[in-house]
């Protein structure tokens, strides 16, 4: 059969016409949100027992995705791969306990911090005293995740360490337990949540590595050749806190309303 180009045309057209029309009817959004996270910094972004992507992060950027009215999309990458995702992965956007930092800065955009935190150090219980001052740590083995904060940290500060990085905070977790290291440096909300959902919580301490030395906050990356794209997370994060939903997550997550925080 031999279709008229006029004809072809017109159909496509009436079939777009009948696409936008089905697709405002239904309510669904064409706007598309596609997020990038590493998977294993419960309760940030971690995968659950039924291998779905969770944590405070996940409900936080669907939330402002839904907010915005944007269908939202969560791609799981090792975490030193998710700056190169964002630059070049078709990523729009990087949540994941991501700490706002000047030498990230100069590679990607930040969104207003939308968590405060810092870094804590796990021992085993019997050489908490040793190490009650987070100084002792330098010219010891230290566990630490790749490309993190907690591994530039210790670079800076401990110069005698050394360091082992693993791909995961659990990764160290497990070193830590088989005596591989001294001490494991993560985020403080990252070694609680272990803490807490350690069968044997006798076994290992926390202590802080100075608040005055270290205070990092978290932020969503954009690509920097996206500024409307951080625009609109930064108007989603506002319209989060103000609606309700910012406040009603971080509840369900860590017990409390965290907005008053990000004051400080
Ligand atoms: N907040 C620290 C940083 O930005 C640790 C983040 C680790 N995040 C993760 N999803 N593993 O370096």
């Amino acid at each position: 059969m031999k279709i008229s180009m006029r004809s072809f045309m017109g159909s496509a057209v009436a079939l777009a016409m009948l696409g936008t029309a089905f697709t405002s009817q239904a309510g669904v959004s064409d706007k598309v949100l596609n997020v990038g996270c590493e998977g294993a910094f419960a309760p940030f972004t971690y995968i659950d027992k039924n291998g779905q992507i969770t944590g405070f992060d996940i409900d936080l950027i669907r939330q402002i995705g839904s907010d915005l009215g944007y269908k939202v999309n969560v791609r799981v990458y090792p975490f030193d791969g998710l700056i190169p995702a964002l630059l070049t992965d078709g990523i729009d956007v990087i949540i994941s306990g991501f700490t706002i930092s000047p030498e990230r800065a100069k590679k990607v955009d930040f969104s207003d911090p939308y968590y405060l935190c810092g870094l804590t150090y796990l021992t085993e219980a019997k050489h908490a005293d040793k190490f009650k001052d987070y100084k002792k740590l330098d010219g010891e083995k230290l566990c630490v995740q790749i490309g993190t904060t907690g591994a530039m940290f210790a670079q800076k500060h401990f110069p005698h360490a050394q360091l082992r990085q693993f791909n995961s905070p659990p990764d160290t977790y497990l070193e830590l337990e088989r005596g591989g290291c001294a001490a494991v440096i993560n985020d403080m909300p990252v070694n609680d949540f272990f803490l807490s959902r350690h069968q044997d919580g006798t076994k290992f301490a926390s202590a802080h590595i100075d608040k005055d030395v270290d205070k990092e906050y978290y932020g969503i990356a954009v690509n920097k050749n996206h500024p409307e794209m951080l625009k609109e997370i930064n108007r989603g994060l506002k319209l989060v806190q103000q609606n309700g939903n910012f406040g009603r997550i971080s509840t369900n997550w860590f017990g409390y309303d965290i907005t008053d925080t990000l004051k400080q």
